[in-house]
């Protein structure tokens, strides 16, 4: 492929820092197709593998996936399953990525996981700990709102163990204890699927993110649209409430 004009043109120092993306349209990709959903969640997972190793080449430091909210458990048991496995065979499969120098984190609560999966997301973070080529979050059993919630659980954890005076506790303090720490804000969201909302992503850190919503479907999602995305960011005037 020929290289587009975010990889040779543009000024590295222009490009979002963090980039999450919500990786929607699986579902109607498949049935636009006649096919089951769960086939619109492969197509899926090679299209964010592929986008991942893009990110790492363009310069991105950071970059966050929603692959699984708290919200979709209430998606049909063989569809959730299907995801799931989808995650095991990405959690093997990832050890691949050793070799890309790209650090691994998961973030989420894992308590309903199985136990199979916690342990080999526990092996990636360890083994890719040190990497520093890009940072991979993989949003599972993820809920933004239950990020804020923990972190004031553990806040009001450490203020009782008197670790902290409730009066030192300010917005910096308190991104400490998010699951994304100590990772940056997302500059940039994208969405696919021509869906314009943010499901309960990164709540409390996307304050002040660019949205790019896209009327395309994950699977069909290419390196040009993420280029178009960029490039869009890149065109925008973030003013962070000043003038
Ligand atoms: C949203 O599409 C997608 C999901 C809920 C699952 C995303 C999962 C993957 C891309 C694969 C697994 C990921 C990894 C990291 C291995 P949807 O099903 O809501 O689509 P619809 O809105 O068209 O129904």
């Amino acid at each position: 492929m020929t290289p587009s004009k975010i990889e040779s043109e543009i000024d590295k120092s222009l490009v979002p820092v963090h980039i999450g993306i919500i990786m929607d349209g699986n579902g109607r990709w498949a049935k636009k197709r006649r096919l089951p959903r769960t086939s619109g969640h492969y197509k899926g997972a090679e299209v964010f593998k592929k986008i991942t190793r893009y990110c790492k080449k363009i310069g991105i430091s950071v970059l966050t996936v929603f692959a699984f909210s708290t919200e979709n458990w209430q998606r049909p048991k063989e569809e959730v399953n299907s995801i799931m496995n989808l995650l095991r065979t990405y959690l093997v499969d990832a050890f691949g990525f050793k070799d890309e120098n790209i650090k691994i984190r998961f973030i989420g609560n894992r308590e309903a996981l199985d136990e199979d999966i916690v342990k080999k997301m526990e092996e990636l973070e360890s083994v890719s700990k040190d990497f520093d080529g890009m940072t991979l979050n993989i949003a599972v059993n993820y809920s933004g709102r239950t990020d804020v919630l923990q972190a004031a659980r553990r806040l009001a954890e450490s203020v009782k163990e008197g670790a902290l005076e409730a009066e030192n506790i300010d917005e910096k303090e308190f991104s400490k204890y998010l699951y994304t720490y100590p990772c940056p804000d997302p500059d940039l969201i994208i969405r696919p699927s021509g869906e314009c909302r943010l499901s309960n992503f990164m709540l409390w850190q996307s304050a002040y993110t660019e949205f790019v919503f896209m009327d395309i479907l994950w699977p069909d999602f290419t390196e040009r649209d993420l280029d178009k995305a960029i490039e869009e960011y890149i065109n925008r005037d973030r003013r962070f409430g000043k003038i």
